[in-house]
């Protein structure tokens, strides 16, 4: 039987409301903890649980069919995958900051500055429009501390509570855009799983709709 392939965060803060949509979607997963793999007992489906920034290579390559991820990360690295539908949680901005102690006026402000981040596509398009030039630092996580240890003079990563950047003395000053999960579609899914795609979203419908 033909069963559609999602891919959902392994680890973090999208792995725990992901399960409970599908959940409350009427989907049972068979889900032994460490398992890279599970199937639902009654709905076509198998789970793939995977890294957050490998899932848009995963979805391009057709190897996974649909996938909750952040809007975020397809805003980074996913332009050729679509969003059939948004899910109305983990909602954060991408934003940049600086520390605390610094006067900071404008974006222009990053004018020949230091940016770490791991979102530097996202960073690199915000700039160019507003015909900025800055330096960047890709680092793949614990962004906020580089301008403490001297790496950079600001960074850019996503806020949600702010508490991350509380506790690192620095100040949001420029939201570059704003994300929530997504349920994203490989444009290589078969028509077959299109199919099952339809009725999963039916579902995911009733249950925002119920979530109001
Ligand atoms: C994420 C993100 C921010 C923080 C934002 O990091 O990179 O640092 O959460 O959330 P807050 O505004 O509620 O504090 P995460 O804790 O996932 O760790 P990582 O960056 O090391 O991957
Ligand atoms: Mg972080």
């Amino acid at each position: 039987m033909t069963k559609i392939r999602i891919a959902i965060q392994k680890s973090g803060r999208l792995n725990e409301d992901s399960l409970e949509i599908l959940k409350n979607c009427g989907i049972s997963i068979d889900n032994g903890k460490d398992q890279l793999k599970a199937s639902s007992r009654n709905f076509p489906m198998e789970v793939f649980y995977l890294r957050n920034g490998d899932i848009p290579q995963y979805l391009r390559d057709g190897v996974v069919d649909i996938a909750i991820i952040g809007e975020n990360v397809l805003i980074e690295k996913g332009h050729d995958i679509d969003i059939a539908v948004k899910l109305g949680f983990s909602k954060c901005r991408v934003s940049l900051a600086v520390p605390k102690s610094v006067k900071y006026n404008s974006v222009q402000d990053f004018e020949g500055k230091r940016i770490a981040t791991s979102y530097p596509n996202t960073v690199k398009n915000y700039l160019e429009e507003k015909g900025v030039k800055a330096d960047l630092h890709i680092i793949n996580g614990s962004v906020e501390i580089a301008p403490n240890i001297g790496l950079a003079d600001g960074i850019c990563d996503i806020v949600s509570s702010g508490s991350t950047l509380f506790k690192n003395n620095l100040k949001e000053v420029e939201v570059m855009l704003k994300s929530e999960a997504v349920l994203a579609v490989s444009q290589k899914i078969t028509e077959e799983r299109k199919a099952i795609l339809s009725k999963l979203q039916f579902r995911i419908k009733s249950v925002l709709q119920a979530r109001q």
